[in-house]
């Protein structure tokens, strides 16, 4: 940097108009300290699980509602009041919170019944032991704590089940029989509705004695959260006015989703102090958005496995020579070539077909299927998103790859 291009930047950061007081308040994993519009599943859930209190065994539990519908937030409200009354009252409870979307918990029973064991206190090796084994140190753990209650909570278990199947519900549903001085509740949290219809009924019944369903918010729901949050975490007056209900509409538009709502004002709020601005203007929503969507899609790209990126990579670097959509055939070429280049196995034109397909299901690129006469059909494929995000998507490939 020349050196007077620091100019005045302390300065002018000093005197920056602070639009936050508390951003902390906007982040995700910030507890509220009023949870809005959800009276009914909080007493509902509360009243379900209140028995454990009592060290009586409380039905299983299953909650669902898609995501950003305060299901988390809830029972941890719930959850650590328990907790509290349990201690002031000097009652035996165990609550036990996974949330099963964490990596490495969650994709074998071995390894979600090793992270049980380990919320309870007690070392387990990553792999290795025997299941029954791994089952054997749950149940002497769970029967040491005598007339104890112990829910055990698995958030998003839809990925759970989809990992790791859902035979593994079942045999913690069934662990109580085998338990003498103790007893297991079940919660279970779905983000995804369609997940109940897909999993065995017998399952799905011994978890469900009891279900909340939390449904979506609507967008006078969503500025009453937004505004309560804004409170804490803006400076008075920043807001321009109009702002909170247009973030509300855009956060309804799909479904009543208040992770989304908080995200898309925390970073029109980050924008408008980028710019040094006093106010957070309703045309930074718009903004905001493009910048989320953008990570996102960024997000994807680099979770994808490698045959992916590298095909991926392909139809960047062919759509950018040709400027035109492409074909599987010459896609395949690319992709071989760069296969060579980065020691990777190349798979067969077929499998590289199916990928395209899956890239296409992102929503990545598009995929159009024409005909060609007599020829048959095939497939016009070309990256589908604006042109300053594909260089970085092809800088942030090739640097995966190990290709300059
Ligand atoms: N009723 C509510 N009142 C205040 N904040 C809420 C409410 N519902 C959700 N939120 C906030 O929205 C975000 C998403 O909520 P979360 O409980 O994680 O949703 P879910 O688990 O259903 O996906 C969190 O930051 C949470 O604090
Ligand atoms: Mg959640």
């Amino acid at each position: 940097m020349a050196q007077k291009g620091l100019n005045g930047f302390f300065e002018k950061y000093l005197d920056e108009t602070n639009i936050f007081k508390s951003k902390k308040a906007l982040q995700i994993s910030y507890t509220p300290e009023t949870i809005l519009h959800r009276d009914i599943q909080i007493n509902t859930i509360a009243g379900i699980l209140a028995p454990a209190l009592r060290e009586e065994k409380p039905s299983n539990l299953f909650i669902y509602g898609k995501t950003g519908t305060g299901k988390t937030l809830c029972i941890k409200h719930i959850t650590n009041h328990m907790l509290s009354v349990a201690e002031t009252r000097g009652t035996g409870l165990r609550i036990i919170y996974l949330n099963c979307k964490m990596k490495r918990i969650a994709d074998t029973e071995y390894r979600l019944v090793a992270q049980i064991v380990k919320e309870m206190g007690q070392e387990i090796p990553a792999t290795g032991l025997p299941t029954d084994e791994v089952y054997n140190i749950f149940f002497k753990l769970l029967e040491k704590n005598k007339d104890k209650i112990t829910i055990i909570i698995l958030d998003e278990i839809d990925q759970l089940i989809k990992k790791a199947g859902d035979e593994i519900i079942y045999n913690l549903t069934r662990i109580n029989s085998d338990l003498v001085h103790t007893q297991i509740s079940l919660v279970g949290i779905s983000n995804n509705l369609i997940f109940t219809d897909a999993i065995d009924p017998r399952v799905r019944s011994s978890l469900s004695e009891e279900e909340v369903v939390f449904p979506p918010y609507n967008a006078p729901q969503i500025q009453d959260i937004l505004k309560k949050r804004a409170e804490t975490a803006f400076k008075e007056g920043v807001l321009e006015k109009g702002l909170i209900e247009k973030c509300a509409a855009y956060a309804a538009r799909e479904h009543g989703d208040a992770r989304r709502a908080l995200e898309l004002l925390r970073v029109a709020g980050e924008i408008a102090e980028r710019k040094s601005l006093s106010k957070v203007r309703i045309d930074h929503l718009d903004e905001a958005e493009e910048k989320i969507e953008k990570e996102r899609i960024l997000e994807i790209v680099k979770t994808q496995p490698k045959q992916s990126q590298v095909t991926l990579l392909s139809i960047i670097l062919l759509f950018e020579k040709e400027e035109k959509t492409c074909l599987t055939g010459d896609i395949y070429e690319i992709y071989k070539k760069l296969c060579a280049k980065t020691d990777l196995r190349p798979l067969t034109q077929r499998r590289v077909s199916d990928i395209i397909g899956e890239l296409d299901m992102l929503g990545i690129i598009t995929a159009t299927v024409v005909s060609k006469g007599r020829y048959g059909r095939t497939r016009e494929i070309k990256p589908n998103m604006p042109h300053a995000l594909k260089q970085k998507i092809k800088e942030v490939l090739k640097e995966e790859q190990g290709l300059s």
